[in-house]
């Protein structure tokens, strides 16, 4: 009996130990905020680059990582990105959001310190001043399961990131004089995928293989609908919950709105169209053109 004791306590000891033992990883981001010129459209804009990207660098994170982001804003304004869907755990001193965190001058840096504390899934980061989203500066921000932490999926051959939206032509400071002088934003000009209207992103995947598309609405004003033709999606997370997995045609995505769905190219070898279009509005904006779903099997 006292053996038996024993070796229970022995064994809470090393549960215990292994508890505690060992930090959480760390991973480390140097960014540069900058002006650049992009056209998402086909005309010249001036966009808000990070790293020189539009959209910014993906964060790539495990559950519990600590997450260093070091930004240096060189634009010519004040500059803050917030952290959609990140919990902030016990702190909001670094949420990015005007009030609690101040702005970072033009010329200087700051340095976020995160924890993506027992998180999992789909968010994005994007400034949250001065309108600056409206001139790009997002990005996605991507959290994996500890490996020991069972997913109630197998893992997919692939995984892609979504980051859908409306889009203007006009610039953000134009934008925000509208809605400074009391007015709606106009309809939006065009839809954008991962920062591209039509000359195109192309996912390739293989035929019979299953994978995982992170969608999130970047946009301003309007909730999207996204679909791939021909192909049914699985549900299977909603910023950071695991949901019930149902199968849809289509999904409705509204502003800020992360999914996570798994799609089967289970269709004959062909290019299929990604589908995003504006929902709820009058005037509907349909991007499906370039957007090529293709399988492998046609490259060669
Ligand atoms: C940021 O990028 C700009 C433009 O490329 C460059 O001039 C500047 O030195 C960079 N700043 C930092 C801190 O990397
Ligand atoms: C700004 O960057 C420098 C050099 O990388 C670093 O030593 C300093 O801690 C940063 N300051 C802030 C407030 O993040
Ligand atoms: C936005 O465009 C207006 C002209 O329509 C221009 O005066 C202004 O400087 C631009 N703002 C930025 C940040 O480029």
């Amino acid at each position: 009996m006292g053996g038996k004791r024993n070796l229970c306590s022995l064994l809470l000891l090393a549960l215990l130990m292994s508890c505690t033992n060992g930090e959480s990883p760390y991973r480390f981001y140097d960014w540069n905020v900058t002006y650049g010129d992009i056209y998402p459209l086909g005309v010249k804009q001036r966009g808000i680059l990070i790293n020189g990207q539009f959209p910014g660098p993906q964060i790539e994170s495990v559950t519990n990582d600590n997450l260093i982001i070091s930004v240096f804003n060189s634009l010519d304004e004040p500059f803050l990105i917030s952290w959609n869907g990140v919990q902030q755990r016990r702190n909001s001193w670094q949420d990015g959001v005007y009030g609690t965190n101040c702005p970072i001058p033009p010329g200087q840096n700051f340095t976020y310190v995160l924890q993506v504390k027992d998180q999992i899934g789909s968010y994005f980061y994007s400034p949250s001043l001065a309108f600056h989203k409206a001139a790009g500066g997002f990005g996605g921000i991507k959290i994996l399961s500890r490996p020991v932490i069972p997913v109630p999926f197998p893992p997919p051959a692939g995984d892609f990131t979504i980051l859908a939206g409306d889009w203007y032509k006009q610039n953000h400071t134009d934008l925000k004089a509208i809605l400074d002088g009391g007015h709606d934003l106009p309809f939006p000009d065009g839809l954008l995928i991962n920062g591209r209207g039509s000359n195109g992103n192309t996912f390739t995947v293989d035929q019979g293989k299953t994978y995982r598309f992170r969608i999130s609405n970047v946009g301003l004003t309007t909730s999207i609908n996204f679909r791939i033709q021909g192909h049914k999606m699985l549900l299977v997370e909603v910023e950071g919950t695991h949901t019930l997995q149902n199968i849809y045609d289509s999904l409705d995505i509204h502003l800020g709105q992360s999914y996570s769905v798994l799609v089967t190219a289970d269709q004959p070898p062909q290019d299929y169209y990604i589908v995003v279009s504006t929902r709820f509005t009058s005037q509907i904006l349909i991007f499906s053109l370039d957007v090529d779903f293709l399988w492998s099997e046609i490259l060669f």
